[in-house]
């Protein structure tokens, strides 16, 4: 999602005449677009902007700024923290970037020219604004580029106890139903295969907003209507919460070819117990009857989750149940985090905050676990053909060529310009676990 609204903003930046470069040396402006989800990544995005503070040094007109979701929470102390943050855009607000960079080049450049008398002057907003769910709709596609992001709604209403978003991001609001599908239609003109639907609880789409039709949700008719785009191949979305995961949506699986057999399910802990605290609204047992329902409706279905360690009041007990249900769903991939609290989050004043060693114990061997299924499920693939989009060159050796399976599995092959962008089958030899290697069929 991130990615997505600072394409939004490059975008927004580039068609007024602004250049991106891949060297922040060489910029005039330099904006970080931020995470809050875990502490971590926060520390990472300040850490950056105060490394980004020594590029200032002779040159008083560049630009910085904090842009996302630790803008939003943290404000103007971003700029009160620093002595070079000129710029801090929320959520609500990156459709208004470029016209704060061109209001405070302007000023920059008076001052530079000595027009105006020297002072710390900043842009502050973290607003909220009614229909900005809208404003994150157009793209910069790189050449031959096949696949896309489109981000169809914002916000997050289920107040899960561990988590920050629905604070930075603000509630739930959808986008409108043919504005996505125009927007899909735009992308498979201009040569996008494969779309991936984004929201923070994507199953949740516009239930606020429109009605059912034929015990459809609205976000299954949402799948229905962008699978109907003509020339799209393939279909995803990421990423839905088990509640509000009906029947509908499951057979929806069954049903829509172009919708690709793999769902990436937040599972957060396998302890009914401690999913309580956490607000999450289901138990370990109808997450995993879900589950079998998913494989009964695509049996070819890939799986994975996210799920959190650590949780206070985790007891070994909890843990194990966690573990025992990864090891019986066999996820074919999982994010484990060390919870991390929040700042005004409910479980971030409970008691039982566990041992910054015990979540690394778990972790590890959680890990470990997941790490098995992943190597097995790949394995499971060595010597069968599997149908890749091939994306471009592989970001760790660029002299191979890199794509996805049905399943969301990076493929990793040799090729050439005339595989960039098209669909084709690849026969599987090797496995790491992370990565399948193999050879494309001819094309
Ligand atoms: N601590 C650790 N992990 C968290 N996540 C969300 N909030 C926290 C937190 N406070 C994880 C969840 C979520 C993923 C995006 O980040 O597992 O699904």
């Amino acid at each position: 999602m991130n990615e997505r609204d600072s394409e939004q903003v490059s975008r927004d930046l580039v068609s007024r005449g602004y250049e991106m470069t891949p060297d922040e040396k060489e910029a005039d402006v330099v904006l970080l677009n931020t995470c809050s989800v875990r502490d971590l990544a926060e520390q990472k995005s300040l850490g950056k902007m105060g490394m980004l503070g020594r590029l200032r040094a002779g040159r008083p007109e560049m630009i910085f700024g904090f842009l996302g979701c630790m803008a939003q929470s943290r404000g103007d102390e971003l700029v009160r923290g620093s002595g070079h943050v000129d710029l801090v855009v929320g959520t609500q607000k990156f459709h208004r970037v470029a016209d704060y960079v061109d209001q405070l080049w302007q000023r920059k450049v008076r001052l530079r020219d000595q027009v105006m008398d020297d002072e710390r002057y900043s842009i502050v907003d973290v607003e909220e604004e009614a229909g900005s769910q809208e404003t994150i709709r157009e793209h910069v596609l790189a050449e031959r580029q096949a696949t896309a992001f489109v981000s169809i709604m914002q916000g997050c209403n289920m107040h899960c106890t561990f988590c920050i978003v629905p604070s930075t991001r603000g509630a739930e609001r959808s986008r409108r139903m043919e504005e996505i599908v125009r927007e899909v239609e735009g992308l498979v003109a201009r040569g996008v295969r494969e779309v991936t639907l984004l929201g923070q609880i994507v199953n949740l789409y516009g239930r606020h907003e429109f009605e059912k039709r034929d015990e459809m949700s609205p976000f299954v008719q949402l799948l229905e209507a962008v699978h109907a785009v003509p020339g799209l191949r393939r279909l995803r979305f990421t990423s839905p919460h088990p509640i509000g995961f009906r029947d509908d949506l499951v057979y929806a699986f069954a049903r829509l070819p172009k919708l690709m057999p793999h769902v990436h399910f937040p599972l957060q802990s396998g302890s009914d117990r401690i999913l309580k605290a956490m607000h999450r609204g289901y138990t370990a047992e109808k997450y995993f009857a879900l589950t079998e329902k998913l494989r009964a409706a695509r049996p070819d279905i890939a799986l994975t989750t996210d799920i959190i360690v650590g949780f206070p009041g985790e007891s070994d007990e909890d843990y194990t149940a966690t573990r025992t249900l990864v090891e019986r769903v066999g996820f074919d991939n999982a994010f484990i985090f060390k919870y991390s609290p929040r700042r005004d989050t409910p479980a971030s004043n409970l008691e039982g905050q566990v041992p910054e060693r015990v979540k690394e114990e778990r972790n590890h061997d959680l890990l470990a676990v997941v790490n098995r299924f992943a190597k097995a499920k790949g394995e499971a693939l060595v010597g069968q053909r599997v149908e890749v989009l091939c994306e471009g060159p592989s970001k760790t050796n660029p002299d191979r060529l890199s794509g996805r399976s049905p399943g969301n599995k990076i493929v990793i092959f040799e090729g050439g310009e005339r595989h960039i962008g098209e669909i084709f089958d690849v026969r599987i030899e090797r496995s790491t676990g992370f990565s399948l290697y193999g050879t494309p069929a001819v094309l």
